[in-house]
């Protein structure tokens, strides 16, 4: 039987309704729109299209977008020199600077540069020990905020379950053990150097696949009844020549036979990633206001 699928788009329409009425009353309260600062540097198209995406996001939920764009050649001081300004302003309360960042630029220096309690993306390392230590202050990075979400929303209490995280980066793979041990799971993060992966992954009742490698995850990796969720945006070819098409880290169409549930590419966790940017910004301007 095909598997129950997770609808993100639909979680994160909903969520994003919720948080409109959450920035509304913060408006009311603090006589100030919440703001969220975004910094592009460079032209990256892939970027523009994010940021883009992240600023009608936050406009659409009754939230101020700040937007910085810088060009291309500009100096990391310069970069830091901003970072420094909006720290510093009172009207800013969260403060996201696009990834990747040209070659002239340290992104862990710049990152770090943030003020941890703006840092709505959760990636400064202040917020990764606050998640590791369980100190409820982390600003949690959004995309396994997003898959929490659906996890929670699918399976309801998830102690004791044994969960696989397949990917070991600091933006995805890392913060998501933490959460799903922070859920009581029973945590292993696999990777690319894991042996027996399929073996591995059989033994999940929670898998998380987070590689960024198109269609990895077969179905005769899934545990039957397991809930899946597919990280993974990837381009490849379609089949009509010059086209392409987005697919997942999981190989979607075996996977519906076994897994009892599965996020769809797209329509799964991306949606949430920008649903949870718009609450760690709402969640930091209610703790800078007291
Ligand atoms: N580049 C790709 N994804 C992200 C993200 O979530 N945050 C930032 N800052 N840059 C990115």
């Amino acid at each position: 039987m095909a598997a129950t699928l997770i609808d993100g788009k639909a979680a994160a329409a909903s969520l994003r309704e919720r948080l409109a009425h959450v920035a509304g009353f913060f408006r009311a309260s603090t006589g100030r729109p919440a703001a969220l600062a975004t910094v592009l540097v460079g032209e990256d198209p892939a970027s523009a299209v994010y940021i883009r995406s992240k600023r009608s996001a936050t406009a659409e939920a009754g939230m101020e977008s700040l937007h910085h764009a810088l060009p291309a050649d500009t100096s990391q001081a310069e970069l830091l020199a901003l970072i420094e300004r909006l720290n510093a302003d009172p009207a800013v309360d969260g403060i996201l600077v696009q990834l990747p960042l040209p070659s002239q630029m340290d992104a862990a220096l710049v990152i770090s540069a943030i003020d941890p309690d703006k840092d709505v993306d959760g990636f400064h390392v202040v917020n990764a020990g606050r998640l590791a230590v369980g100190d409820p202050a982390a600003l949690v990075p959004c995309t396994p905020l997003g898959c929490l979400h659906l996890l929670k929303a699918t399976l309801g209490d998830l102690s004791g379950r044994h969960a696989v995280v397949i990917g070991r980066s600091n933006i995805v793979g890392k913060p998501m053990a933490m959460l799903l041990l922070s859920e009581s799971c029973t945590v292993t993060i696999a990777h690319s150097r894991t042996r027996d992966l399929p073996e591995v992954c059989r033994s999940a009742g929670i898998l998380v696949a987070a590689v960024g490698r198109p269609e990895m995850v077969r179905g005769d990796w899934i545990k039957p009844g397991a809930c899946v969720i597919d990280v993974g945006i990837n381009r490849v070819p379609a089949n009509e020549p010059g086209k392409t098409r987005l697919v997942g880290d999981v190989a979607f169409a075996e996977a519906t036979e076994v897994a009892g549930a599965i996020t769809p590419v797209p329509g799964g966790v991306g949606p949430m990633t920008i649903a949870m940017l718009l609450r760690n910004t709402l969640v930091a301007a209610h703790r800078r206001a007291g």
